[in-house]
């Protein structure tokens, strides 16, 4: 046998394994406690859409059926609910699916794709994975440096990614600096926008991707059903792009990559604006709660426009977070993201959020 190596491409060696939040179960069994509470991964810390969990409900007797290959109906009440055409929208196993698609149809090798970075890390993945060459480019005070972007253009380049709000830093690119921008994008290249946070910003000048679907460039923009409509175990989102793209998206996916329950449950959730406002509220008033909390404790934090904090502990990173988990209190360490000294705190339920401060103070108190 030769050895599996010379079998992979240079591009698939290269990626770094996906590090998920670390679940609650094994953090339990691990230390041996119990009342674990995550606030790793960014999830709706209410829980699904109830109207969702009625409409699944409703599903089950007729799961023995392949579900709709085009998702009609979701591709119907999303047109209706974002106003645009329903050939530009292209229903997805989870957001993530949508990067898989863009990078199959319009990479090759030695295609450069630019990722200003830290960021979501699977932009990476999935350039190295068609042997595409990641740019990285720096975040400037925590935020995406569209300037520096720019300069990293070269004739290989084929995509750029911008991540609004971007994850983990909860900064945004605002609407003037982002059209500002597109001005200088040559029609070659293509910008997708990750909004997978974009409910969550509160910010009147966030620039919403759906806006810019007949614009001058080729804009792909992902949403998700994952955050604000807690449908993140059911793995669905979608991407918004002119129809001269979604056709190409639509070739190389796979017939049924939507599964039946999650198509009824993201009918039903889009719908359920009582869960959609307690949702974007408990995170609004959360995320007030733990600013004032930090800055009492003199724990710096990055203003963020989405539903979690980045806070910096500085060298007793490690050893907080640590105690965090022994605690049964999992957060996010950003260490992978290049940020050591900092961590990212998926804002919760007032009681955990109340319960990740209480924890947090005890860190403090230990470490004297
Ligand atoms: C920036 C960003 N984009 C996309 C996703 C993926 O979302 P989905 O669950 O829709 O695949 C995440 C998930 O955490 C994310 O942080």
């Amino acid at each position: 046998m030769i050895s599996a190596d010379r079998l992979v491409s240079e591009g698939v060696k290269q990626i770094t394994p996906y590090i998920p939040g670390k679940p609650i179960e094994e953090l339990e069994k691990e230390y041996g406690i119990r009342g674990a509470i995550k606030m790793a991964s960014n999830e709706n810390p209410l829980g699904p859409s109830p109207k969702a969990i009625e409409a699944m409900k409703k599903c089950f007797s007729t799961l023995h059926r392949y579900p709709d290959a085009n998702s009609l109906l979701l591709k119907k009440q999303l047109s209706i609910k974002l106003r645009i055409p329903q050939d530009c929208i292209i229903p997805s196993n989870g957001s993530n699916e949508i990067l898989e698609l863009v990078s199959k149809v319009f990479l090759r090798p030695g295609h450069e794709v630019i990722i200003p970075e830290p960021t979501f890390s699977l932009y990476a993945k999935f350039t190295q994975a068609m042997d595409g060459a990641p740019i990285r480019v720096p975040l400037k005070n925590f935020g995406i440096d569209l300037r520096a972007v720019l300069e990293k253009i070269s004739p290989r380049t084929k995509i750029i990614f911008i991540n609004n709000p971007n994850n983990p830093t909860g900064t945004i690119v605002k609407k003037k600096e982002f059209e500002e921008f597109l001005k200088n994008i040559p029609a070659t290249i293509i910008i997708v926008l990750d909004e997978a946070y974009g409910e969550f910003a509160e910010e009147p000048d966030f620039p919403q991707g759906k806006n810019y679907l007949d614009a001058q460039h080729w804009i792909i923009t992902l949403r998700t059903f994952s955050k604000v409509y807690g449908l993140a175990g059911l793995r669905i989102g979608y991407g918004l792009a002119p129809q001269e793209l979604t056709q190409y998206l639509n070739k190389v996916r796979q017939p049924f990559n939507v599964n039946s329950l999650a198509q009824v449950a993201a009918i039903a959730a889009l719908d359920d604006n009582d869960h959609i406002e307690k949702t974007i509220g408990i995170i609004s008033d959360g995320k007030k709660y733990l600013y004032r909390q930090l800055d009492q404790l003199g724990v710096n934090y990055i203003p963020s426009q989405s539903n979690f904090i980045m806070i910096h502990l500085g060298k007793q990173c490690p050893r907080v977070y640590d105690f965090l988990l022994r605690m049964g209190v999992i957060v996010r360490p950003l260490t992978s993201f290049g940020f050591p000294e900092y961590i990212r705190l998926s804002i919760g339920t007032p009681e955990e959020n109340a319960r990740f401060i209480d924890t947090l103070k005890k860190a403090l108190l230990n470490n004297q």
